[in-house]
């Protein structure tokens, strides 16, 4: 990960805007300085892109994925995104506190000898398992049912390391899955999110039914994907840095600044998903002609050397005008339940595990460009 962000650093180094060939071999602009970052999410030129490889996909899997707000523009965004807003302000989400802290302490119990005794890979065992419980529970999709769901959206964020053959078979059992979970919602509904939309759907003309599968395609993917790694690098930034752990489980109140810290230091999401130019324009000093592809540096913008302190972890950093949730129309839906669950999580670490430390010298990135992800975390609180 240093690697990664070396790399980001010296970019804006040369310049915040720079030509890139994505993994498929497609050329594009990459954005990399902060306020050129903030400036092209609120951009009215660029315009929402599906991912090239998309036309490829059979097109009733297309449509089933593709109808999201994520991957449109105004003024059907607005129409979707209304549906479910209201599901995720800071007060609803608030209200899942004692029920994400009885999640993560049921994880972190049958650590406790574990940790003490042996390595154990903490994404495995809580930064993965509590984001899916409690996206899932709140779609209410039954418990036997998640563990195809790891496979599933890492394939979806990983579409452009793993090709397109194995993209589509992942997302063809996503959608027959997300298909059956909504026959099952519209027989029986619960008080679940899946049964509000499903009413949604039928109560009104406002959501047709590929939007309806998109939707909870996006809510699922997202909804964990991300905050496993808000989690895992969060944990994995502060005990490489000395003494910056213990100082943290010594006081727990500075716990939501750290977390808005580690987003910016260290988000999980590295670059926005696909703009395209609608028409040719100037934007930072480089011509972008109508048609190219556009991606935002999240992770480079929020360390974009050429801001003062910019590259120096700082706990306590106030403000913090981070754009690892992004900016503009889809700034990030889920953000107040992200950051929830990422203070929840880290302070029952640091409660729990207060001698926590690396039990390996060097940890391995996910190659991915989207996303900012560890293989694993293997930690240990045995003595060396
Ligand atoms: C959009 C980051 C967690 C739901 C986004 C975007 C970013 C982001 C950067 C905008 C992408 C773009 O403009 O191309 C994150 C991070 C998370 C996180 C860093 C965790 C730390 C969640 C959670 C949910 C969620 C828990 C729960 C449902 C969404 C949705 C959108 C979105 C629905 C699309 C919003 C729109 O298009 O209007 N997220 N996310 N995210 N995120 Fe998150």
């Amino acid at each position: 990960m240093a690697e990664r962000h070396r790399l980001y650093a010296e970019m804006n180094r040369s310049g915040p805007v720079h030509r890139v060939m994505l993994p498929h071999g497609e050329v594009a602009w990459l954005v990399t300085g902060y306020e050129q970052a903030r400036a092209a999410l609120v951009e009215p030129r660029l315009a929402k892109k599906e991912p090239p490889f998309a036309e490829d996909l059979d097109p009733a899997l297309r449509s089933a994925i593709n109808r999201s707000m994520l991957n449109v523009d105004m003024p059907e965004h607005g129409r979707l995104r209304r549906l479910v807003a209201a599901a995720f302000t800071r007060r609803r989400v608030d209200r899942l506190a004692p029920r994400i802290q009885q999640l993560t302490d049921e994880l972190l119990e049958p650590l406790a000898g574990r940790v003490a005794a042996t390595e154990v890979d903490l994404i495995a065992e809580f930064a993965y398992p509590l984001p899916i419980a409690v996206i899932c529970e709140l779609l209410g999709v039954p418990e036997n049912k998640r563990e195809n769901f790891r496979k599933w959206s890492w394939a979806d964020v990983n579409a452009s390391v793993i090709g397109l053959e194995a993209y589509a078979e992942a997302a063809t059992a996503f959608v027959d899955y997300l298909h059956d979970l909504i026959a099952a919602k519209r027989e029986q509904p619960a008080d679940d999110l899946t049964s509000a939309l499903v009413a949604a759907r039928d109560g009104s003309d406002q959501l047709s039914e590929d939007e309806l599968t998109s939707m909870m395609y996006l809510l699922l993917v997202a909804g964990h994907e991300t905050t496993v790694n808000l989690i895992a690098n969060a944990v994995d930034v502060l005990l490489a840095q000395d003494g910056a752990w213990a100082h943290l489980a010594s006081a727990p109140e500075r716990v939501p600044a750290a977390v808005e810290e580690l987003l910016r230091f260290n988000g999980p999401v590295q670059t926005s998903t696909l703009r395209v130019a609608v028409e040719t324009f100037e934007f930072a000093g480089t011509t972008i002609d109508a048609g190219d592809t556009v991606l935002v540096g999240l992770l480079a913008a929020n360390r974009d050397p050429g801001r003062p302190g910019a590259q120096v972890l700082d706990l306590s950093r106030s403000p913090n005008q981070h754009i690892a949730f992004g900016h503009g129309i889809h700034l990030c839906l889920g953000a107040p339940l992200a950051r929830l669950e990422g203070q929840i999580a880290l302070t029952s670490l640091l409660a729990r595990f207060p001698d926590l430390r690396p039990a390996e010298d060097e940890i391995l990135a996910d190659p991915g460009l989207l996303i900012n992800a560890l293989r694993a975390l293997p930690v240990t609180t045995r003595p060396t």
